[in-house]
């Protein structure tokens, strides 16, 4: 396909959904007991410092860990370094790392030729000035290199505070109030996105402590079905319009759930015919696919980009948002405030530190061809995978987009909300993911909680051998 991008081919979504749809069918395969037994005693006996340091965190961090993707079954790791493909816990065990910290480090962990930059920014300049500096603008222009549909952009602290920013940005261009997200996607923890996330049409089930008239303009279509997002824009019609339509151009939760190729460039005729925005998530695509994201990849130009991780090349203040130059004036700072003017800020969004950091990292990123790189080394893990999956007539489910690999053995997110039982399913499927990661995790392999996968350019055969070695004593050790 496309050079200097991750994707050498689009994955068959029908073969997907088929082989889903007999991994929900089938019964739940377990772990046999004895081998569960000696992965547990993996974390007893060779993990106890890490056991003591996340008891004792339990005390004075709620649950012990500070976001979602540290939560590992039986417990938490502390890890002590990341380094290239590998992350090294605090009882000194190694692990190979596809995790790559939610997706950013493309480059691998601690990148050096990206780490000294930073450390000589710091060093001159300062990690925050409060005011304006050069690599503000460097990181703008380099994005906008790679994303000529970037005409302006502008930093925020996280993905969350970018998608935020994004849609009121786009209410305020617009002046229309409906904004339609995409069935089981996640766009960060705000009021108004903490809606039907994971599994589509669930709705407000995770919306704790969020009154329902903060999600009353939140409206969503299925996932990769052209025609619901045209049934969505037309309901809206009917109570003042749709101000955007905000999804991962690959599809929800970097592709769980694939989409028709050509379902982006339909979804931006659509956009076009009722005034409404589009944007592109493009928090794990961005830079990852290629150096035009998963936009550059399909051909299909979103009018506002969401940033997130990535942009600072795994660093903190880690967000922003870029796009058309006549929507993005709309938001204050720099422009006068006051009307026709979304208010968005932070004082630390923008900074030497992070804008270096990203600066560095997506030009050594494009330099290096890593999209590319990080996506063969996929294309191998993948095969690996599927072979054994083969081998031991295992359900389960294994595709890869670039560098973005999916490995399904519970299928947890393809449940449906119709189904009667799905409250129960999910504690289940949930669980006996996490048992995966977790006898993955004793056999030296750090996944996405035993789902997801992200490859960097620091894999190479032996990283690739390692993980297929591991996966195999794990598959072969399912109960029949
Ligand atoms: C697609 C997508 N959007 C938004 C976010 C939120 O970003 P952050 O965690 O930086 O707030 C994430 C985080 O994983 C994401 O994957």
């Amino acid at each position: 396909m496309k050079q200097n991008y991750g994707v050498s081919k689009w994955p068959d979504i029908e073969e997907i959904n088929a082989k889903m749809d007999k991994l929900l069918k089938a019964d739940m395969l377990h772990i046999k007991a004895d081998a569960k037994a000696r992965y547990m005693d993996y974390f007893d006996t060779k993990c106890q410092r890490s056991k003591e340091i996340i008891t004792e965190a339990r005390q004075f961090i709620p649950g012990g860990v500070q976001h979602n993707l540290a939560f590992n079954y039986p417990f938490p790791l502390a890890v002590d370094r990341a380094e290239g493909a590998y992350l090294y816990d605090v009882d000194g065990n190694r692990y190979v790392d596809y995790l790559q910290a939610g997706g950013p480090t493309l480059l691998g962990s601690n990148y050096k030729a990206v780490t000294d930059k930073v450390i000589e920014v710091i060093q001159k300049h300062g990690a925050v000035t409060g005011l304006f500096h050069e690599y503000e603008l460097k990181l703008a222009k380099i994005i906008n290199e790679c994303m000529p549909w970037v005409e302006q952009y502008r930093c925020f602290g996280s993905g969350t505070e970018a998608c935020m920013a994004a849609i009121r940005v786009a209410r305020t261009f617009t002046g229309k109030k409906k904004v339609i997200k995409m069935g089981g996607a996640y766009h960060g923890w705000s009021d108004q996105l903490v809606y039907s996330l994971h599994i589509p049409y669930t709705k407000t089930f995770e919306a704790h402590g969020i009154p329902k008239e903060c999600v009353a303009n939140t409206t969503e279509c299925a996932p990769g079905d052209i025609d619901s997002l045209r049934k969505v824009l037309e309901e809206n019609e009917k109570d003042g319009g749709t101000a955007c339509f905000i999804l991962e151009a690959f599809g929800p939760e970097s592709g769980t759930r694939m989409m028709p190729f050509d379902y982006c460039a339909q979804a931006r005729e659509l956009c076009d015919e009722f005034d409404t925005l589009l944007i592109f998530d493009e928090v794990v695509t961005a830079f990852r696919i290629g150096p035009g994201g998963a936009a550059g990849f399909l051909g299909v130009k979103p009018d506002l980009t969401v940033m997130g991780k990535i942009v600072s090349g795994g660093f903190p203040m880690a967000g922003g948002v870029g796009g058309r130059a006549d929507i993005m004036s709309c938001m204050a700072a720099g422009v006068q405030s006051g009307k026709q003017r979304a208010y968005v800020g932070g004082t630390l969004t923008a900074n030497p530190l992070s804008c270096a950091a990203g600066y560095y990292a997506i030009k050594e990123i494009v330099e290096q061809d890593a999209a590319r790189k990080a996506g063969e080394n996929a294309d191998k893990l993948c095969a690996g995978l599927q072979a054994l999956i083969d081998k031991y007539e295992l359900p389960f489910v294994v595709w890869n987009t670039g560098s973005i690999i999916h490995f399904e053995v519970s299928g947890v997110m393809y449940l449906s909300v119709q189904d009667p039982e799905i409250v129960t399913k999910i504690t289940e499927r949930k669980k006996s993911m996490e048992e995966f990661g977790a006898a993955l995790t004793a056999n030296g392999v750090i996944t996405l909680a035993g789902s997801r996968m992200y490859t960097s350019m620091a894999d190479n055969d032996e990283t690739v051998a390692e993980t297929l070695t591991a996966f195999e004593e794990v598959f072969s050790n399912v109960e029949r």
